[in-house]
């Protein structure tokens, strides 16, 4: 069932103490701030928090755990790996594939994230599958058809039971870290044609219960016109995820 939520990606930031600091932070201010609203909150550390992060955020409520990255493999000789069991084994249920940075730095493409999704849906977690276009792509008029192939490549391979369990991400990497947000406008537009092809590809059923997030420097200021748009269901979020005050209001953006 789509729903409303918000993931924060902290990326390569922060000690563990910075970490748990936070968190303690935001736990509580959610906890005291947030009533009457059933946003659902991730929270993605570095892989070597997850576990004493998971600890400490409150158990069977809205708080839950994810990681940044997995790999493809269930297990074997593939040093400073981990693989998607691993990330369940310690807590955590979901898992940012596709990340813009992971395509870019890490030359992961369509054909390798596939194999990630078949490996983290094998070990339980829900990926948050990201995708989003260059400022080069928009420019040339080409968004739909960009977004469009990643979906297919990436995504649509699932099984209708496989796909239940994704959140779709969609990051215009013009907007990351670059303080330079896609207009609601934009960001709906591309959200609906999200939407449009999920329909395609599974049917009208699947489409209306993706959860669709918006990343890209979504702030304390702008979440909440970027969440009234009908087809943003919430934001994966990266610098004002590392504040507790922006990340609370962005969660309380509903
Ligand atoms: P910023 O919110 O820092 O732009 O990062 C967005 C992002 O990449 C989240 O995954």
């Amino acid at each position: 069932m789509r729903k409303n939520l918000v993931a924060g990606n902290w990326k390569m930031n922060m000690t563990l103490q910075d970490g748990l600091a936070l968190v303690s932070e935001i736990t509580n201010m959610v906890q005291d701030e947030v009533t009457g609203s059933d946003v659902q909150v991730v929270i993605c550390p570095p892989f070597p928090f997850l576990s004493a992060i998971g600890k400490q955020l409150p158990e069977g409520g809205r708080f839950h755990l994810g990681a940044q990255n997995c790999h493809q493999k269930e297990s074997g000789a593939y040093t400073g790996e981990v693989s998607a069991r691993m990330l369940q084994s310690v807590g955590a249920e979901y898992v940012i594939l596709g990340h813009s940075e992971r395509r870019q730095y890490f030359r992961e493409d369509n054909e390798l994230l596939s194999q990630k999704l078949k490996a983290a849906l094998a070990a339980g977690l829900k990926p948050i599958f990201c995708v989003g276009e260059s400022l080069e792509t928009r420019e040339a008029d080409d968004t739909f058809n960009f977004i469009s192939q990643q979906l297919k490549e990436g995504l649509f391979h699932l099984s209708n039971e496989e796909f239940d369990q994704v959140v779709v991400a969609y990051e215009p990497i013009w907007a990351i870290g670059t303080g330079k947000t896609a207009t609601s406008a934009q960001a709906q537009e591309v959200h609906a044609f999200i939407r449009e092809q999920i329909a395609r590809a599974y049917d009208a059923e699947a489409a209306e219960n993706t959860t669709i997030l918006y990343g890209g420097s979504a702030n304390a200021q702008n979440a909440r016109e970027l969440f009234s748009q009908p087809d943003v269901d919430g934001g994966l979020i990266g610098g004002a995820a590392l504040k507790s005050r922006d990340f609370t209001e962005i969660i309380k953006s509903f």
